[in-house]
């Protein structure tokens, strides 16, 4: 739909002359603003989006990353049976959900946010798969120091706006990922570079889009041998705003 290409291009417009020009916007505060500004309704899959999002196009979203995820996996004969999976930015748990319907059988999750990881904790109080972190990416890949078959980072790593973090919370993953591992992230990949997209009401910056070009330079230094882009372009049909949810999956070592 023309109305929604014309929305998604204005916001990257209006991120591009905010961050390049007007300069506009702070860094947001990582560690309160997610339970303070964001989760303040509750935690669920819709309130992971914004806590207006309706039930259906949250659906629809998380169908259509769902879909690009399950393609890659079929195509490329990548194991899901048995494995050990970390989910980054777990929210409410969508992920570790869908990786363990696909047969893993330890799942880490990480979330930043207190109300996230007491709504884990307690959704998955009697699952001993499940081992639920709370914290700071970055940091706790390193703590927890296990290995994974994949990594799983959907609509987080744009939330991760410092440069310097989120290329640690890269190498951290890169780290910990097993030889054949695959690291999935969720996010935009576009042309444009380092473009701040979400400033809140109070001008706290909370989205940075980085380029296709610029995820590609940084997954070599960090050891990833390839990565395949799953563009998603089922925002187009839907009259509501989604978020960017294209699937980049990096490999160590494709075989
Ligand atoms: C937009 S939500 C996405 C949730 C989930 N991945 C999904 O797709 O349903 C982003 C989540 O990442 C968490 N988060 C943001 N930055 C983080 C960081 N540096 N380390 C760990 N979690 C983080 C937030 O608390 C939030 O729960």
């Amino acid at each position: 739909m023309l109305q929604q290409y014309i929305w998604k291009r204005k916001k990257i417009l209006r991120g591009l002359v905010n961050t390049k020009f007007r300069k506009y916007g702070v860094p947001y505060d990582t560690k309160s603003w997610w339970d303070s500004d964001f989760y303040v309704s509750g935690v669920s899959d819709r309130q992971t989006i914004s806590p207006k999002k309706s039930e259906i196009s949250s659906l629809y979203h998380y169908c259509s990353v769902e879909q690009l995820i399950l393609r890659a996996i079929f195509n490329n004969n990548i194991v899901t049976d048995n494995i050990r999976v970390l989910d980054i930015g777990s929210g409410s748990g969508h992920w570790i959900d869908f990786w363990q319907k696909l047969g893993a059988f330890s799942i880490d999750g990480i979330d930043i946010s207190q109300s996230s990881v007491d709504y884990l904790t307690s959704k998955y109080s009697s699952n001993k798969a499940i081992e639920i972190h709370h914290g700071h990416a970055a940091n706790l890949i390193r703590t927890i120091n296990r290995s994974y078959s994949v990594v799983n980072a959907i609509g987080v790593m744009f939330h991760i706006i410092d440069d310097q973090d989120w290329s640690d919370t890269i190498l951290a993953i890169s780290d910990q990922l097993d030889s054949q591992g695959i690291f999935v992230i969720g996010g935009h990949f576009g042309l444009l570079d380092n473009i701040d997209v979400q400033i809140d009401q109070n001008g706290h910056i909370n989205k940075r889009l980085r380029s296709k070009r610029h995820w590609e330079r940084k997954l070599r230094e960090c050891g990833f041998s390839t990565s395949q882009l799953y563009r998603n372009n089922a925002y187009l049909s839907i009259r509501d705003t989604l978020p960017e949810n294209s699937i980049l999956i990096a490999y160590k070592d494709m075989g």
